[in-house]
Formats: C-alpha cells, structure tokens, sequence
C-alpha cells in the first residue's frame, strides 16, 4: 500500500499532533511509508513541527481544496452556469490544463483549479510562482460566438470580479493595474491571463486564468520578483475565497456578449491604483511617459502624452510607475 502527500495532508491539515503510528494506522500503511512522505513536505514549502512523544503537526493547519465546499459556497445563478469543477492535485499549469481538456472536447463552463503548479503562467512570459495548498490557481473555460472583438475589456472586467469578491470577504484596500493586475495596498496580490482559442471571427473559447496570493510561504517569497501582498492576515478559507470568485465570474462570462465592459469600466477607474500618475508603457517596440487617465470603452489605457491622449491595448504591454 502507498499513501500520497495529499492523503497525508487530509490528516495533517487540520493543524494537530499526530504520531507516526496514528499517522499509518489512518491511512492502512506502514510508518516507513509515512516517513517518506513527510520528508516530501518541506520541498513543498509546507512546516511540519516534530516534537518527540506528541508525534507531527502543521502549525497552523492546511486547507485543502473541496469541490463539494466550493459548489455549496456558490451563489445559486452561478451555480447553475458551472458545468463542472474539478480540483487537481500538481498540474503544470490550470490554464494549460484547460486548453488540453478542451482538446479533448472538454466542456464550455468548467471550472480547474489546483493546489500547486509546477509551471504557473504568467503575462508576457513570466512564471506564476504557484506553491502547495496554500493560494488559489483557477482556470475557467467560456465559450463566445462573434470572435475575439465580443471581449474586449474582459480582462479588465475579470479583475473587477475578483476585487468584488476579495472585498466582499472583508478585505480592504483592494485596487486594480492596468492591464490585469490586482493589488492589495499597491502590491500584487492577485494576476489574470486570459488565453483565447477556436476561430477569432467566429466560435472561440476563452480560458481565464486568475491567481491570487493567499498564504504565501516564506521559503518561497523570495522567488517572487515583485513586490508582493497576500491575504494572511485575515484567516480566509480557500473554498471560501474561490467560491466568491466563481460566483462573480460565471454571472459575468454568462453576461459578457450582452454587456461588453461597459458595466465595469466606471468601477474600473474607481479602483485605478495609477489614475492620475506618471507613468511608463512599454511595448516590444517602444517606451512611453505619460500621465494615465483611465480606460476606453474596450479596456485600451489612456495615456496623455503632450496634452495628447494615446490608447494602448493589452498583450505585450506593461505599465510601471515613471522613474
Ligand atoms: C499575471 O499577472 O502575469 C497573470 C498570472 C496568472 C496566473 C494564473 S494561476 C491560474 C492560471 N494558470 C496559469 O498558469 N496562470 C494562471
């Protein structure tokens, strides 16, 4: 018989003492087979305490993710939009994930998520750094006709989302990036790829990828190469907070033909963390200081440059405060 380090964390999750002995006896194997698998948990960022007599613990505990308590926390219009979820244990990336289910005629409304990913994606290239059970990696599949230009902005409106539902959970201070960052008192806390397939003028399929930073281990902070925030400090679920996530998200892909970002592009500039600064776009081709005042009706960022106003749209293109 085998155990896996998932298995081991359904015990261990809840933050108590548990001998080697218990620890095999819970999981039907020997305590040689419990030790390897300990030994497992420090690559994966995880603390384990052993203290002789009391057996092992995860100081503080482990959540691990639950699709039965991510679907029960769905509001019910969302719910009813989910065609599936399905949490994975280690997968390279949710957003690569989904793209192969949906080679595989994967369904249109389901919902990825993981607890760690060995090759998290980020924007133009970047890794997404993605430890074990403790952040949220969700990948959400969405089918559209009229191709690629039904979502302009929907990028933009994905971050509005998620800054709902983070705030509705009693975070505060949450404010938004161009293009589709989500920061928490000015670091990032949380990014959003979205990745299209399928004909651009005809049937396409959007995958929209959302990281957020809840528990961020100190071993692997440092990997992180920009300023960074989680939500630590406020003791949330992660069932919880992908719940509230989901339940923005669904009513808004369901929606988005109809809409478009209209909806979302006030809410937008009121939670624009540089509105009003001087800031530097870079694209592959050129670099360019202006002052930024807000987003167009598809999601491009105004620049004023000279008293002129300049549009940029998203891919290649990042934004950072000016020297
Ligand atoms: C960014 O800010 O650069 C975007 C980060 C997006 C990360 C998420 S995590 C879930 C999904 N899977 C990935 O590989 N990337 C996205």
């Amino acid at each position: 018989m085998t155990v896996t380090v998932r298995q081991l964390l359904e015990v261990l999750g809840d933050g108590n003492f548990h001998s080697g002995e218990a620890l095999g006896k819970a999981l039907s194997v020997s305590r040689t087979a419990i030790w390897k698998q300990l030994s497992k948990l420090s690559d994966l960022h995880i603390d384990l305490e052993s203290v002789r007599g009391r057996g092992y613990r995860i100081p503080g505990g482990l959540e691990l993710l639950s699709p039965e308590e991510i679907t029960a926390g769905l509001k019910p219009d969302a719910g009813a939009l989910l065609t599936a979820l399905q949490v994975l244990d280690t997968i390279d990336s949710t957003n690569a994930y989904a793209r192969r289910q949906l080679e595989l005629d994967g369904a249109h409304g389901s919902a990825y998520l993981a607890e760690c990913q060995t090759g998290g994606r980020g924007r133009m290239g970047r890794t997404w750094v993605s430890p074990y059970g403790r952040n949220v990696y969700l990948s959400l599949v969405w089918e559209y006709e009229g191709g690629a230009t039904v979502l302009e902005g929907l990028s933009l409106a994905v971050g509005v989302a998620v800054r709902r539902a983070v705030t509705a959970l009693g975070v505060a201070d949450i404010t938004l990036k161009w293009p589709n960052d989500v920061l928490r008192d000015g670091r990032k806390l949380g990014g959003i790829l979205l990745e299209m397939t399928g004909d651009p003028v005809g049937t396409c399929r959007v995958i929209v990828g959302i990281g957020l930073n809840i528990n961020v281990p100190s071993g692997i902070a440092k990997t992180i190469d920009q300023p960074w925030h989680d939500l630590a400090d406020h003791g949330l679920s992660r069932n919880t907070i992908a719940a509230a996530i989901l339940s923005e998200l669904l009513p808004l892909l369901s929606d988005y033909t109809r809409t478009g970002f209209t909806p979302y592009r006030e809410e937008w500039q009121g939670y624009d963390a540089h509105r009003g600064e001087t800031v530097q776009i870079r694209t592959p081709r050129q670099s360019v200081t202006g002052v930024a005042r807000g987003v167009a009706e598809n999601g491009a960022l105004c620049l004023e440059v000279d008293g002129q106003l300049q549009y940029f749209s998203g891919g290649e293109v990042s934004l950072r405060p000016a020297d």
